[in-house]
């Protein structure tokens, strides 16, 4: 049975196959029309995992929505008349906007594809979430819990999803918490206040929170109120999400925490009003962190099982994620790669194969690798067409060669197979350097990321070596698999690990089995033998404002226009001239020079 799974019209579309119950590709409309967070119909997206799987139109057995369209209409024009006469102006633009396309999806796929309208399925949103963070991971039985900011109307949903011996399966989604009570909208509320892109920036309040204490808790509890039975609710008058489109936050909310921050102005650590806004986000991220691992804490009791499955974008955050597998009580917490919208193309094809067509169980491969592949090829003809020179070496070779580029302090873009699918890089479309010196994060964030200082940096270790660098609490590592947790980088190597260590001491590890990434696990290793310290900076291969690159030829033009200094596509390699010096890193001492091996220029 072949089914396209399909996300789009709120952000991050994207498009996914399942064929016979097993994934076969998925990826992000953005990796490929190159607008980031593109939200449109994802045409480029479906057409490419069509034309991966050589399939047409015509061969699927069903197309599936990852949301009921009619039902999020519903909740927009029930919001928009509870709030009238407060909703006045921005009720056009929301009818507008809904009716434009977000309603009709049934005849949008029908008109692109040529699909009949009874192939086209809808799933509840937070079941898609459910679906692809349970139905992708490693387990049998798990609690499941999705929270994001909003679907149709729920934001918050706990169930469990069990994978029976008899081939069937259940998800099973007990009870939710609904709009316009949200911790997703809480967070980007805050996100907006403190000046950063909502749906986008979300990440930059957690980084930005490791330098706040949580002064302003009693603020933050003031603005979302506890219940009994773990639920929360939103005061409203401290919101104007529900009644505009202009503003997330009301003038009440601006009362209790201050003016907020323009988007253009730099936040300054050292002044009052940088200190305020480091406290705000401290004071959000801590809340946000004691009501999920109080709800899942009550999932752990209630379900007794031992593995929980969180999706929906607030198990991005990974700070939360790792408060609540040390506290809530479970053993693993499984959060897939693209816990967030997008990744509801494949929770939905997921679910409809498994749950509406009842269709056996199969697993699932645990990786994240469901994106076009990249073609050293490719790069090669690139980058002889622009007179660069090139490098074509064998594996072993070009292991050393790029392990030895890295210990001497050289930026390196990695290209390797089949792109991640997920807002992540883990390993095949990624700018990776040296881990230590802190000089290498200041010309990341300035000649590419072009990204606030706050930022961490994240580092990848092997399994085999990541107890050795960083605390992980027992599960840890699998948290870490698709860098879902934030844990602390040990003492004392926190300053040999400079360059991706968060101010409060933490990292955003990815721990890497040799299976899943293995020329990356080959090159930690080599970098290891070098440095005796095999962890590597691991950051996207992006530039700001710009997606994830995709092919060989995007990575190309992507390393020359900033600061990369060496390129790696398949067992091409690309070194610009005047790459970095081999100096920036003598000072640890352990480090041996440079010793790229000889390579034949073609
Ligand atoms: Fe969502």
């Amino acid at each position: 049975m072949k089914i396209l799974g399909i996300s789009a019209h709120y952000h991050d579309s994207a498009a996914a196959l399942v064929i016979d119950g097993v994934p076969v590709c998925a990826v992000q409309e953005e990796r490929l029309s190159r607008r980031k967070n593109d939200a449109g119909f994802p045409l480029s997206a479906i057409e490419w995992c069509l034309e991966h799987a050589k399939l047409d139109p015509s061969d699927l057995d069903a197309v599936v929505f990852y949301e009921r369209s009619m039902l999020k209409f519903e909740r927009i024009l029930t919001c928009a008349l509870r709030a009238f006469p407060h909703s006045w102006r921005s009720f056009p633009h929301a009818i507008k906007n809904t009716l434009g396309e977000k309603v009709w999806v049934r005849g949008i796929i029908s008109s692109h594809l040529g699909v009949p309208r009874h192939k086209i399925l809808f799933t509840d949103h937070h079941a898609s979430h459910a679906a692809a963070a349970f139905l992708t991971a490693p387990t049998r039985r798990a609690a499941i819990l999705t929270a994001d900011g909003v679907g149709e109307w729920a934001t918050l949903t706990v169930g469990q999803g069990e994978r029976r011996a008899d081939g069937t399966t259940e998800i099973t989604l007990r009870r939710e918490i609904r709009f316009p009570h949200s911790l997703g909208m809480l967070y980007s509320t805050v996100t907006a206040y403190l000046g950063f892109n909502v749906n986008e920036d979300e990440y930059k309040v957690m980084g930005l929170a490791a330098y706040g204490r949580p002064t302003m808790i009693e603020q933050v509890r003031k603005v979302i109120r506890r219940l009994p039975g773990g639920a929360f609710a939103l005061v409203p008058e401290f919101f104007e999400f529900q009644t505009t489109a202009d503003r997330s936050y009301s003038s009440k909310f601006v009362d209790l925490f201050g003016p907020p921050r323009h988007r253009y102005e730099p936040i300054d650590l050292g002044s009052p009003d940088g200190h305020r806004f480091a406290d705000c986000a401290a004071s959000v991220q801590q809340v946000l962190e004691e009501i999920l691992v109080d709800i899942a804490a009550r999932l752990r009791r209630e379900t007794g099982l031992s593995d929980l499955c969180f999706g929906g974008g607030v198990a991005l955050n990974g700070v939360a994620n790792a408060r609540i597998l040390g506290d809530a009580g479970f053993d693993r917490v499984f959060v897939p790669p693209a816990p967030g919208d997008a990744g509801c193309a494949l929770g939905s094809a997921l679910y409809a194969d498994r749950i509406y067509f009842r269709n056996s169980d199969r697993e699932v491969p645990d990786h994240p690798f469901w994106g076009p592949p990249v073609n050293g090829h490719d790069l090669a003809r690139a980058a002889r067409e622009d007179s660069q020179g090139v490098e074509e070496l064998d594996e072993s070779r070009l292991i050393e060669r790029v392990a030895g580029d890295l210990a001497a302090g050289r930026i390196v873009g990695w290209m390797d197979g089949a792109a991640e699918f997920g807002p992540r890089a883990l390993g095949h479309r990624s700018l990776l350097a040296a881990p230590h010196p802190c000089g290498i994060r200041d010309r990341l964030n300035r000649d590419i990321k072009r990204r606030e200082e706050f930022r961490p940096f994240a580092p990848v270790v092997p399994i085999e070596s990541a107890d050795q660098f960083f605390e992980l609490p027992p599960g840890g590592a699998r948290l870490a698999r698709y860098m879902s947790g934030v844990f602390p980088v040990r003492r004392e190597w926190r300053s040999r690990l400079a360059a991706v260590t968060h101010v409060d001491g933490t990292a955003r590890v990815q721990v890497l089995e040799r299976d899943m990434a293995p020329r990356l696990h080959a090159l930690l290793e080599a970098y290891g033998r070098r440095t005796d310290v095999p962890v590597l900076l691991n950051t996207s291969f992006n530039v700001a404002g710009e997606p994830i690159v995709t092919q060989a030829l995007e990575g190309y033009l992507t390393f020359r226009r900033c600061g990369i200094d060496v390129l790696v596509a398949g067992s091409t390699v690309v070194t610009k001239p005047a790459a970095a010096p081999a100096t920036s890193l003598k000072e640890s001492g352990t480090w041996s020079s440079s010793s790229a091996a000889a390579s034949t220029v073609v």
